[in-house]
């Protein structure tokens, strides 16, 4: 907690002048009871002058009378509390009073001048001291003889009682000036040191960044003091942050106005962009197409190409006969004629034959989504179906095939189109991974999905694919075995099947000599599709 700089100030000031009015007061009080008291003393040795003769005579006189009337009149005196007279021998002869015994106890004499203990005990103040003098008689010669002494007692009591106004005035003056100089202190300080700095700090307590334009401090109490200076450097600092703001308001209007300009050309720049790509997307659709459409006429040239010959050579061989039939047709030319025809012909069926099986597979691989049933179906029960169709092929082989799924895997998809990916990595494991051996292990499975994905893994451990083939086995036309009647189609089919009915990603892991693994990833829930043209892989 924080305490008021001024009331701290009061409190250390006052608490030292305190601690010094209450030293020097008691100071004063000391001095004004020793002063007092040197001045009873001197009163008590004055009585020897004025009342010694008269106890002397008296006692010289044994006129117990005249001395019983002047210890009477002396006790009135405000400074004595009592009076003892003895004689030469020590024997008490009258006492008045307070007084001390030979054994110096307190005694109080009686109205029949003898001494009995007093009633009550006076204290500390009541405590008596003396003065003692002796009675000289002068003789009729002048020779003084010594007859016995008196004393006179006083105590501290009358002492308090003569300083005591002495010291009210003392005290109530020094009360008097503390209190005084309390109230002048608050007061200053007040003025000068707390008003000033509660006002400073409520200004700069409430000062904040939207309220630094308004008016300036200025102290409306204390003067020209280091305060000022404080408020005056507290007005320079608003002054220069006012500035600083305003600067720095120019700088950031500028900032948001270069900030809109980005923005407008960053859009722009991802309007470009977007538009080279779609451009860079069609034209790549249109070589892809290009170049599909380059493979197919390769493709089918070759086996149009011998149909066609086939076909002219049967013309002339026909025409070739009706020459002979006209000059007289030999059965050897006939049976001649009927052999080349009939392998001319076997040649037609095999060579159309392919073209139409190419034309079929290039039908496949623009897969026709709309055309695809789609259902709700168990993943393991499709595959399975499939690889029974497969079975009387796969059964002529040597190879192992094992089919393995997890669980029961229920999907909305397509399982036509997902019968032909499974059957064309099959036939791929077989056609290439096991071509010349007499032994392949071939798996199918399925593992638990994980979220909303099924994994179908097909692995082979067969010849593998060398790694300059991995990135290009899923293009268009590239096979292998090109002599042996492959045309390449299989696994594009397979890709865009896979990633686009599907709507899933497929994956291969080779290694020549290990084997090969694809790894298909499709969701449970198939993408719902809409009629557009598919444009396959280039
Ligand atoms: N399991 C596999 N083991 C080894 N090589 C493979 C395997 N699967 C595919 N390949 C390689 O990938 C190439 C491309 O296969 P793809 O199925 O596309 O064509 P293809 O089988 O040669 O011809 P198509 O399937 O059209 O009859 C194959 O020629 C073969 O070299
Ligand atoms: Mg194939």
């Amino acid at each position: 907690m924080t305490r008021s700089i001024a009331t701290r100030l009061l409190r250390i000031i006052f608490g030292c002048y305190f601690i010094v009015t209450v030293v020097v007061t008691v100071i004063q009080l000391a001095a004004e009871y020793r002063h007092t008291r040197t001045r009873v003393e001197s009163e008590i040795e004055a009585m020897q002058q004025t009342f010694g003769p008269g106890i002397a005579d008296a006692m010289w006189r044994f006129n117990d009378d005249i001395m019983r009337g002047i210890l009477a009149g002396m006790k009135e005196l405000p400074i004595v509390v009592g009076i003892k007279v003895v004689d030469d021998q020590g024997k008490l002869v009258r006492a008045v009073g307070t007084v001390l015994d030979e054994q110096g106890r307190h005694m109080q004499a009686q109205a029949d001048g003898r001494l009995a203990p007093p009633l009550r005990d006076d204290g500390l103040f009541g405590q008596v001291f003396s003065r003692e003098f002796p009675i000289s008689y002068k003789l009729e010669n002048g020779t003084p003889q010594d007859i016995g002494k008196w004393t006179v007692y006083s105590n501290r009591r009358i002492i308090l009682s003569q300083v005591e106004y002495g010291f009210i005035l003392i005290l109530v003056n020094s009360v008097i000036k503390t209190l005084a100089l309390w109230f002048i202190f608050v007061l200053v300080v007040r003025h000068w040191l707390g008003k000033p700095l509660q006002q400073l700090s409520d200004y700069v307590g409430n000062l904040n960044i939207d309220n630094l334009g308004s008016k300036p401090l200025k102290l409306e109490h204390g003067g020209n003091t280091e305060l000022d200076l404080l408020a005056n450097k507290i007005n320079e600092m608003r002054e220069n942050i006012l500035t600083g703001l305003s600067e720095r308001a120019v700088l950031y209007e500028e900032l948001a106005v270069l900030n809109e300009s980005l923005e407008r050309r960053v859009a722009e720049r991802t309007e470009a962009v977007r538009h080279a790509q779609d451009e860079l997307a069609r034209s790549e659709r249109l070589a892809a197409l290009g170049s599909m459409v380059a493979g197919i006429a390769h493709e089918l040239n070759t086996p149009i190409g011998n149909s066609l010959v086939a076909a002219s050579t049967l013309n002339d061989k026909i025409h070739a006969l009706g020459q002979r039939f006209e000059d007289g047709l030999r059965r050897s030319d006939m049976q001649q004629f009927l052999d080349e025809a009939d392998s001319i012909g076997v040649l037609l069926t095999r060579n159309i034959e392919r073209s139409a099986s190419l034309v079929s597979s290039f039908k496949q691989v623009a897969v026709d989504r709309t055309s695809s049933q789609r259902r709700r179906f168990d993943l393991g029960a499709v595959i399975q179906e499939n690889m029974n169709t497969l079975s009387p092929v796969l059964r002529k082989t040597p190879y192992e095939v094992t089919v393995e799924v997890a669980t029961l895997v229920a999907m909305d998809s397509y399982p036509g189109p997902l019968g032909q990916v499974v059957a064309a990595l099959v036939n791929n494991a077989i056609m290439h991974g096991f071509h010349n051996r007499d032994h392949g292990r071939l798996s199918i499975t399925v593992p638990v999905p994980a979220g909303d994905h099924a994994e179908i893994v097909i692995s082979d451990d067969g010849a593998g694919i060398a790694s300059g083939h991995l990135n290009r086995i899923f293009d268009p036309f590239f096979t292998t075995r090109m002599s042996e009647g492959s045309s390449g189609l299989g696994l594009n089919i397979v890709h865009n099947i896979v990633t686009t009915i599907l709507g899933g990603k497929i994956h291969v892991d080779s290694m020549p000599g290990v084997g090969t693994t694809f790894r298909i990833t499709i969701p449970l829930d198939a993408p719902m599709h809409h009629e557009e043209p598919i444009i396959p892989r280039a």
